[in-house]
């Protein structure tokens, strides 16, 4: 299966992963196929990409997280925003609950990389996206060696990191056209009404509570909203800017569809030692799959063939699974190479939709 982007999408394509919003309400199942009338309905739903099965589809991809903790996670963040902006207190338990379950799931298997990026709506964005922030940051805070209650920690104020968020106005939030200065300084409150809110909870740990305060800080000392700098800017903030960071480069927006994860890799990479710690960023990336299972790419050698696995040690270099010779003909016979054993082939490029459209055809 392979992400492709809603304007790409054909009459006849099957759906590869079923889409569901933040109630878990199935929006199309897997195995739908598309008609014109269910493109309408995925581009009304603000989507620009979904998971379509095409020539490869044996090949399956497995997410950090089950789909069931993913949803239920998704769900208690938004009921918790939703009590807020309600009056209501927010229910620690029920995030440290799922914040244990995502721990749980990654320390059973640490051998997974990241290779999805979950399709969301854009009702959904933030939701799904502290989520993800929280899921990358755990994984980064595995890879630094940190002990189960730092993890707790971390997840906690990774998940509620822009719980701020509740106390600014929705207009400002959901505006799309450029922001005035008074509107732009409210929305980087955000960071400062989250540290009010969640140190007031005797439950949440204060170190936590300072995640939400310095995710915007940067490294440089360029953020907001003090303007720390390095080493006075909390670790764990730092690995949570990094995650905040690359999940809102590979998301869809309103105002512009997302990066590839070479293009958003290349972009952290660049920004390490700048605004980014350039550990954290290290840390952070060899959790990536650089070249995600279902990517198609093209070797040093010519040859064409779709990613079916990844080495972690290794993660530019993935086993792939060859579809056209170097002499650009179609191979008749399977045959698989796993590049961490051939350190002479690398992966040249990743191939866009269109060469993979011809591939196909
Ligand atoms: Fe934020």
């Amino acid at each position: 299966m392979r992400r492709i982007r809603i304007n790409e999408l054909k009459n006849g394509m099957v759906v590869a992963r079923t889409i569901t919003d933040s109630d878990g309400r199935i929006l199309l199942r897997s195995g739908i196929q598309l008609n014109e009338g269910y493109i309408d309905k995925l581009r009304n739903l603000g989507l620009n990409s979904v998971y379509i099965r095409d020539a490869f589809n044996d090949v399956e991809v497995h997410d950090v997280i089950s789909d069931k903790t993913r949803l239920e996670a998704i769900r208690v963040i938004k009921d918790n925003f939703n009590a807020l902006e309600n009056q209501h207190k927010l229910n620690i338990r029920a995030v440290k609950t799922m914040v244990d379950q995502i721990i749980d799931e990654l320390l059973a298997d640490l051998t997974v990389l990241v290779n999805l990026n979950d399709i969301r709506a854009f009702d959904d964005y933030t939701f799904a996206h502290s989520v993800n922030v929280a899921v990358l940051s755990i994984m980064t805070g595995i890879t630094l060696g940190y002990n189960n209650l730092q993890l707790k920690e971390l997840g906690v104020g990774a998940i509620l990191h822009d719980i701020g968020k509740t106390r600014i106005d929705k207009d400002i939030l959901s505006k799309t056209g450029d922001l005035s200065k008074e509107e732009f300084d409210e929305v980087k409150r955000h960071t400062v009404y989250g540290f009010e809110i969640l140190r007031h909870y005797p439950d949440v740990s204060l170190i936590s509570a300072h995640i939400a305060f310095q995710h915007h800080e940067r490294w440089d000392g360029n953020g907001y909203p003090r303007g720390l700098a390095r080493e006075d800017i909390l670790e764990y903030a730092r690995i949570v800017s990094v995650c905040d960071v690359y999940d809102a480069l590979l998301a869809d927006r309103p105002y512009r569809a997302s990066y590839t994860v070479t293009q958003a890799l290349t972009i952290l990479k660049r920004m390490g030692g700048i605004f980014l710690d350039k550990r954290c960023v290290d840390a952070f990336i060899c959790n990536i799959a650089v070249y995600p299972i279902g990517s198609v790419v093209e070797l040093s050698t010519g040859e064409v063939g779709v990613v079916v696995d990844v080495n972690k040690e290794s993660p530019t270099r993935p086993i792939v699974r060859l579809v056209i010779d170097r002499y650009g003909g179609r191979l008749q016979r399977l045959q698989e190479v796993d590049l961490s054993k051939y350190t002479t082939v690398i992966v040249a490029r990743n191939l866009g939709e269109e060469a993979v459209q011809k591939l196909l055809s």
